[in-house]
């Protein structure tokens, strides 16, 4: 059988370049839509990654180290709105360099030592580059918020070019995004001031979460 001789012009391109033109940021163009497909495309290949890894913990070693992964694309307000208040000029090239978590996906795990399981897996996947880590678990933030993130960044390959994208990824343990979830609700993006004796009660149930996932940990040993 004969051998398919490699496209040549499969090429390289940097996202920024891709649309060859950087006209003012349109929420609702066309421009704007092929953009934000990019990050979908993004999205979708981390995720079946992470998903085949689910399969095979499962099938070989009897094991759950996945519970469920969630993604997201940021919505076009919410890009609009992080670039105002960080004061970047409305184009397509500096909100791609700038806004890092437009394609976002979340890995929910059981126990906490299976985040960094998930962590080492992501940065060995060939052609898959690790721009940026913050470790909110060794030292969760202030708010007592804890999560493994990363900035990645996919190739992504279409018929005629390929390039890469950056996904944000959030890894944590199923008790971290009990808590997460629920200060965001209560406090992260409200309009309203939460006050002193709320933000110390949740600082403190945080570190209940912390204690919980030591707990779990020993007993799944
Ligand atoms: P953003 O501009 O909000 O994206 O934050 P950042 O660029 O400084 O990055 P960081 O890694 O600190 O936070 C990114 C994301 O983590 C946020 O968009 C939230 O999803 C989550 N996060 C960070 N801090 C908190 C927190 O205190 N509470 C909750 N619930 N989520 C948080
Ligand atoms: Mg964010």
């Amino acid at each position: 059988m004969k051998r398919k001789k490699p496209r040549e012009n499969n090429e390289l391109v940097k996202m920024e370049n891709f649309l060859a033109t950087n006209d003012e940021l349109d929420l609702h163009s066309k421009a704007f839509e092929k953009v934000m497909f990019i990050y979908s495309v993004g999205i979708k290949e981390l995720k079946t990654k992470l998903e085949i890894m689910q399969d095979e913990y499962k099938l070989f070693h009897d094991y759950d180290l996945i519970d469920h992964i969630n993604t997201r694309i940021k919505t076009p307000e919410s890009i609009y709105k992080k670039m105002q208040k960080r004061n970047l000029s409305m184009d397509y090239k500096t909100m791609i360099e700038n806004i890092n978590d437009i394609a976002g996906v979340r890995v929910i795990c059981p126990l906490k030592k299976d985040i960094y399981n998930i962590r080492e897996f992501l940065e060995n996947i060939p052609g898959v580059n690790v721009i940026k880590e913050k470790d909110y678990i060794t030292a969760p933030k202030k708010s007592g918020y804890s999560s493994y993130h990363m900035i990645l960044e996919v190739p992504v390959t279409l018929s005629q070019k390929f390039m890469y994208v950056k996904v944000e990824v959030q890894i944590r343990t199923l008790a971290m995004d009990f808590w997460a979830s629920l200060e965001h609700k209560i406090k992260y993006k409200s309009k309203k001031e939460v006050s002193k004796s709320v933000s110390k009660e949740l600082v403190a149930c945080a570190k209940t979460v912390q204690k919980l996932d030591h707990k779990m940990m020993l007993l799944n040993r």
